[in-house]
Formats: structure tokens, sequence, C-alpha cells
């Protein structure tokens, strides 16, 4: 198993229900995420869609959504955000790579494996 890297969420990060673009971690181990948060709840994927690979916002943190789904810049393919399932366009059945998150003091633990 490959390393894991972890970093910290603080709640100014991510206003209530906003969907927010974050980059984690640094230099090699760094990733690009989307996260939303829901009350104590945080859901954090991975910014490339599950179709081609491509980043999901059109600019840096910015998303385009359409009836509550995020749709994805590229070839405009739906997910879901409770649960990151793609549900139109393609790559439907796939769905949006989860991160690890974990409620701590200040915030929320997040761990991913560099890729
Ligand atoms: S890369 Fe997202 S829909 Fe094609």
């Amino acid at each position: 198993m490959g390393q894991v890297s972890e970093a910290l969420i603080e709640p100014a990060q991510v206003p209530e229900g906003e969907l927010v673009g974050l980059r984690l971690g640094e230099d090699a181990a760094a990733v690009e995420v989307l996260a939303q948060r829901r009350g104590q709840a945080l859901s954090v994927w991975l910014n490339a869609c599950p179709h081609a690979g491509r980043r999901l916002d059109y600019a840096p943190g910015r998303f385009l959504q359409h009836a509550g789904r995020l749709v994805c810049a590229a070839h405009g393919a739906q997910f879901e955000l409770e649960g990151g399932r793609c549900v139109e366009g393609p790559g439907r059945g796939g769905g949006l790579q989860p991160l690890a998150v974990r409620a701590v003091a200040g915030g929320w633990q997040v761990a991913w494996s560099p890729i």
C-alpha cells in the first residue's frame, strides 16, 4: 500500500452548501479536489471526471450546476452531490472519487493516496 497524505480543511474554507475547489497537500502529493459542506458533514472528491479524466470546473474553483447536480465542464456529465454518482451524460453509471474525511477539532482531516 502506498503512502497516505493528509490535510486539514477548516470550516471557513467551505461555506455551507457551496461547491469549493481546493488544492490539498504539496508538491508531488498535491491533489485538486472539490468539497461541499452540509452542516457538520463534509464531502470531498477528486476534481477529476471519471469520463475522460478532465477537471470538473470551467475555471479554477468554479463549478457548473444544474438541478442540484454538478455538471462536468468538459462534456456535460452530471453528478449527484449526495454520493457523487454520475446520473446523466458520458460516464453515466460511474462516479466521483471520494476522499476519506474525518471530523476533528478545528475542521476535517482529509486523507488520500497520491496518484
Ligand atoms: S471529462 Fe467530464 S464529461 Fe467528459
